[in-house]
């Protein structure tokens, strides 16, 4: 805002917002949505004969699931190639190649649309692919600086669909991308509205192939958006925003946010020991799927918060999983930590979560939230017990970690609900190395 411009007009800068707003991609969800992938595009205004590409991993490219992809493409009129290289949790180098073949095969134009197919690596790939064919240069240009140069995303015109096969990310309706900068050691975000997809087609039949082990962690990082997206900040503990462009991103939660961070606590919570020990279980995948993609319409439009902030250290420096390494840092960051901020919210969050608070203070509730949330784990037998179990940390490790979050991390930090300190993150980390014995 120009000097003139607010002596002029309404100066709303310093009083608490009011206005919220969400914006998502379109969502089609069930059993066979997959058959509607073709009509989804041809929605979207692509015509037949457009040549599109699938991006996808090894592993779904083996098990078959990206050929039936394709070839309901194909069934409804467009040419397609599908690119089955996105590495876990993918770095600047990766993102690179994908972009280097779209370049070899189409030149700088690249594709008619895009298809992003797997877990959210693969839908991030996809998302950095679009944007960045579209708006030119490479991936680094986009990220915000220090590490990048912090430039604006300004179209988002070329459709892309992204397909979820894991009931976690949420990178299906985000706007984020997620990658890692290998020498620097760090996890940057590209955040944008114009990195969101136009639409998102969930279908719970490519989940049941999940193993156990990796269902229980993309769960557990499915279940922390949406409890963090409950529990951050309200809306309007912002200031009002100049215009509605400087809105940020993560907003806070709204009415709508904790409509859905409320029913995706209970799906996820409810349905979890299910699937992690009967993964043929279509109804109970469904219901995770379900439950993931409310839990990444509230915590991904709300805000993910600390717990967030400081799962991008460990996972870049130990290549732990983003799912696993949330799952460990949720008991002491956003159930420990952040309880403070507002007892009365995590009481009625240890009831979603399943505990029985009955004869409870309200404070005693709330700390029986972290409980539960820790009985959980525990039934599900295949998550870790603490950073320690993780990835060997010890507390001779805690200082760069921490140091490492507030520096690097202050878009998620700015947002949590209690103001944290570099000593705080350490002694959060240090609650966090064993959370049972
Ligand atoms: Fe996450």
């Amino acid at each position: 805002m120009s000097y003139e411009r607010s002596v002029s007009a309404p100066d709303h800068r310093f009083e608490p917002e009011t206005v919220w707003n969400l914006q998502m991609p379109e969502i089609r969800f069930g059993r066979g949505a997959v058959e509607e992938l073709g009509f989804q595009f041809h929605d979207l205004g692509v015509e037949d004969g457009a040549h599109g590409l699938v991006v996808t991993d090894e592993n779904l490219a083996d098990l078959g699931h990206a050929d039936r992809v394709r070839e309901h493409l194909e069934d409804a009129g467009f040419e397609v190639d599908v690119y089955d290289d996105c590495e876990r949790e993918p770095s600047l180098e990766a993102v690179g190649e994908c972009l280097s073949f779209v370049r070899d095969e189409q030149g700088e134009a690249g594709y008619d649309f895009y298809v992003g197919f797997g877990g959210g690596s693969c839908l991030d790939t996809a998302k950095v692919t679009r944007a960045v064919i579209e708006n030119g240069g490479e991936p680094l240009d986009y990220v915000a600086e220090p590490t990048g140069k912090g430039k604006a995303l300004t179209q988002s015109n070329i459709p892309l669909v992204l397909m979820p096969t894991t009931a976690g990310t949420g990178a299906e309706t985000s706007p984020v991308a997620i990658l890692s900068v290998e020498e620097k050691q760090i996890k940057e975000g590209i955040s944008s509205n114009h990195v969101r997809a136009d639409a998102a087609v969930l279908d719970p039949t490519f989940t049941t192939t999940l193993p156990p082990d990796i269902t229980a962690k993309t769960a557990m990082d499915a279940l922390g958006h949406a409890i963090e997206g409950y529990t951050t900040h309200q809306f309007d503990d912002l200031l009002r925003a100049d215009d509605p462009a400087s809105r940020p991103t993560y907003a806070g939660r709204t009415p709508i946010t904790d409509q859905f961070s409320e029913a995706a606590i209970s799906l996820l919570s409810s349905n979890v020991r299910q699937v992690v020990n009967n993964g043929d279980d279509i109804e109970a995948r469904s219901a995770m799927l379900q439950g993931a993609l409310f839990g990444a319409i509230a915590g991904l439009t709300a805000g993910a918060t600390l717990c967030h902030a400081m799962a991008y250290p460990v996972g870049n420096r130990y290549h732990t999983f983003h799912g696993e390494t949330i799952a460990v840092l949720t008991p002491a960051s956003t159930l420990g930590y952040n309880a403070a901020s507002d007892p009365e919210r995590f009481a009625r969050l240890a009831e979603m979560l399943g505990a029985d608070t009955t004869g409870m203070s309200t404070s005693e509730a709330a700390k029986e939230a972290k409980r539960e949330y820790i009985r959980l784990q525990r039934d599900l037998n295949v998550l870790p017990s603490g950073l320690n179990e993780l990835a060997g940390i010890t507390e001779d490790d805690l200082d760069w970690l921490a140091e490492q979050t507030t520096d690097t991390q202050k878009r998620l930090l700015r947002t949590n609900p209690r103001p944290v300190t570099t000593e705080d993150v350490h002694d959060i980390f240090a609650d966090a190395l064993y959370n049972w014995e």
